[in-house]
């Protein structure tokens, strides 16, 4: 990591030499909260996310259930979103991205996944929405909520225009995440239009908000959530104002932050 960023201040931006190394400094933060948890057994609710951002964070909690003993018996997961509509078994279903990454590889209780689904009845999709949001609360609330970030600023698919009020709902997809997401589905048109997402709010009431960005083509968006004025023009700005996040970025992601970011407030 970063030698300003390994200072002992607990700092909103830290800078490490690789995704990788981000990636495992996340996930042991999360095999800490969960191991802490069992051993005062309680349950330990994870908010997290999909694409390939989270993928090495994943790869890494295996790693540790396999190598190092790591439980996911206590876990209670909920995800930040779905495309809709899409069946579960869907190539780009993040039901089929949680399941081939994480869930078939640990020993998650099944019954503790939460992730909204892309095949509720689109009448139903309100009732739905609200439905999850009480479930989060019903489980306490999550401990921490792992995100990535989208070229338009997105936090879930909260694209812009999503203000800081709102809760789990479905949402049209920004044409940029779509364009983004084409590679995945072939082509354009087979992107969906809408998605069910976790509201901005509903982020924001995590106790803990860990939000990982690699690669040059975030470093715009980084440079932006953190420093343009907070609205809903960019969701991701709304998270400076969170009293436990943290951005971990690599050295490409955070190639437009000015070096005096790495340490000081983000008010
Ligand atoms: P990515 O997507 O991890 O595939 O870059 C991040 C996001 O859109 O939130």
């Amino acid at each position: 990591m970063d030698d300003v960023a390994s200072a002992k201040v607990r700092l909103p931006v830290a800078r490490f030499r690789d995704a990788s190394e981000a990636s495992k400094r996340v996930a042991h933060e999360i095999a800490r909260l969960i191991r802490q948890r069992a051993s005062e057994n309680r349950r330990c609710v994870l908010g997290l996310a999909t694409g390939s951002t989270p993928i090495r964070v994943y790869r890494e909690l295996v790693r540790m259930h396999r190598e190092e003993n790591l439980s996911f018996f206590n876990v209670v997961t909920f995800n930040l979103d779905e495309y809709f509509p899409i069946k579960p078994e869907s190539p780009q279903s993040y039901h089929r991205f949680m399941n081939e990454n994480l869930f078939n590889h640990v020993d998650i209780i099944r019954s503790n996944v939460h992730i909204p689904s892309g095949t509720v009845p689109l009448e139903n999709a309100p009732g739905y929405c609200r439905d999850y949001e009480d479930l989060i609360l019903k489980f306490g609330g999550i401990d921490l909520q792992l995100l990535g970030i989208g070229r338009t600023g997105h936090i879930g698919f909260n694209e812009p225009g999503s203000t800081r009020d709102t809760l789990t709902r479905m949402v049209r997809l920004d044409s940029l995440t779509r364009k983004d997401a084409a590679k995945d589905f072939g082509e354009l048109d087979r992107v969906p239009l809408l998605a069910i997402t976790m509201g901005v709010d509903t982020i924001m009431q995590s106790k803990r908000i860990r939000l990982l960005a690699f690669g040059e083509h975030k470093a715009r968006i980084v440079q932006q959530a953190l420093q343009n004025r907070m609205s809903s023009a960019l969701p991701a700005s709304y998270l400076r104002q969170h009293p436990d996040m943290q951005y971990l970025v690599d050295g490409a992601a955070a190639s437009c932050l000015p070096p005096s970011i790495f340490g000081t407030s983000l008010q």
